[in-house]
């Protein structure tokens, strides 16, 4: 499977209590590209309206084999699926789906597909973990279909255990995901994004507006790939992406210690993180009084992680970036030289911090490739396929 956009994603949905995640699920799904069309169980309809989920997608919801006016959409909206999605998935659907059973309108359109089939379990912990579940669940993976969590957690009915479904949010990331080519499985990723705050006493700091976004956007980007994400963030705004191990840090020596900890293991190394180039020589414990006089502050350099990491006997595959106010070519082409780096991503520091879109020009031996502006998703994706490119050729040489 290839990009998001064009890409026709039938979203199915069962009569459980997660239903209702179905309708932000949709919504996501449109807004990262995907057109998509309903189909809904009668018991789905007791939790969910079709008119809702026709509101959202803009396409009547198919919901009986009956009563439908051009004959076979059980076989017609199949072939057009780029993917079947079933969100949330009951437990008598998936066994449904395990026994190859066909009694209505979306059963049958799952047995009559041509395409991928990706299913998110939700259910009560104790019908999660009935053995006649879990036997449907084993036979499902040895179909080969996806299986999209559940997850452990509170439960509509109250009880706590497996059986969630994950959140709309994480579903359409993992969607996405189905679609990017596995060109990083088995590799691990070592990212860091944010900024660093620097203490100057209790209360105050020296931090930037970096916002984290481009090196959450390629945690998430590299994740998509197949790889085993480790993401150490400086401060932000922003939640954990899915699937990715987050070390969350404040200062840029801590930021360093972690990198140090965990590069050892990195396949790649990838450094986003606006990590501050001083720090106050003597953090007061307490905070500042203020005073009439002037107030001097000591900064001392920090340390240059990917300096560092860029240096070692075994480094990793390093990929930098450089966030200039001027002279971008100039002090982009600088950096990847004095830093022996193999790859440089460049930006505007005024088109790219805190901002939702952004553009690139990356440097390599071969010269540079522009990356024109975009969302920092669509761009991260790029950026992530050409570095898989450059590490591969370099580990058949
Ligand atoms: C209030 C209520 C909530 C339910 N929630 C779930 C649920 O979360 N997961 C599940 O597997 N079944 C749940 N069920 C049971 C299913 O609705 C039932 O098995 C139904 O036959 C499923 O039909 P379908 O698989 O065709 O959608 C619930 C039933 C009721 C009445």
């Amino acid at each position: 499977m290839d990009q998001a956009h064009t890409k026709h994603i039938v979203l199915g949905i069962t009569g459980g209590i997660a239903a209702y995640k179905a309708a932000e699920l949709a919504r996501l799904l449109i807004k990262q590209g995907f057109t998509v069309q309903v189909a809904m169980t009668e018991a789905a309809t007791h939790f969910i309206t079709p008119a809702t989920m026709q509101a959202l997608t803009g396409h009547p919801v198919l919901t009986n084999q009956w009563q439908d006016d051009k004959g076979m959409a059980h076989i017609q909206s199949s072939r057009v699926a780029n993917a079947i999605v079933i969100a949330p998935a009951t437990a008598d659907f998936i066994a449904k789906l395990a026994n190859g059973l066909a009694d209505d309108l979306l059963s049958t359109l799952c047995l009559a597909r041509n395409c991928p089939l990706l299913v998110a379990p939700a259910m009560n912990q104790q019908m999660w973990a009935n053995a006649a579940t879990q036997r449907n669940v084993q036979q499902l993976i040895a179909d080969g279909v996806t299986l999209l969590g559940p997850v452990s957690g509170v439960q509509a009915c109250g009880e706590e255990g497996m059986g969630r479904m994950l959140e709309a949010g994480q579903l359409a990331q993992d969607i996405a995901a189905a679609f990017q080519p596995k060109i990083l499985t088995g590799r691990k990723v070592l990212i860091t994004a944010g900024p660093t705050y620097e203490a100057i006493d209790a209360v105050r700091g020296i931090t930037n507006r970096s916002s984290g976004k481009m090196g959450y956007a390629i945690a998430q980007a590299a994740r998509e790939l197949g790889a085993k994400v480790t993401l150490v963030s400086g401060p932000t705004a922003l939640a954990h992406p899915h699937g990715a191990q987050v070390v969350d840090v404040t200062s840029a020596a801590e930021m360093f210690e972690a990198v140090k900890q965990r590069v050892s293991d990195a396949d790649i190394f990838i450094a986003v993180a606006a990590v501050a180039d001083y720090r106050v020589a003597q953090a007061s414990e307490q905070k500042i009084k203020k005073c009439d006089a002037k107030l001097t502050l000591e900064l001392i350099p920090n340390p240059d992680i990917l300096a560092y990491v860029a240096a070692l006997p075994d480094a990793p595959f390093c990929v930098g970036f450089a966030a200039e106010s001027e002279n971008l070519r100039e002090y982009a082409e600088q950096k990847r030289r004095t830093k022996k780096l193999p790859l440089l991503a460049a930006n505007l520091a005024q088109h790219a911090i805190g901002a939702d879109d952004n553009e690139l020009i990356l440097f390599d031996d071969t010269g540079e490739h522009r990356l024109p502006r975009t969302d920092k998703l669509t761009l991260a994706r790029a950026l992530l396929l050409h570095a898989a490119m450059l590490y591969r050729k370099g580990k058949s040489k």
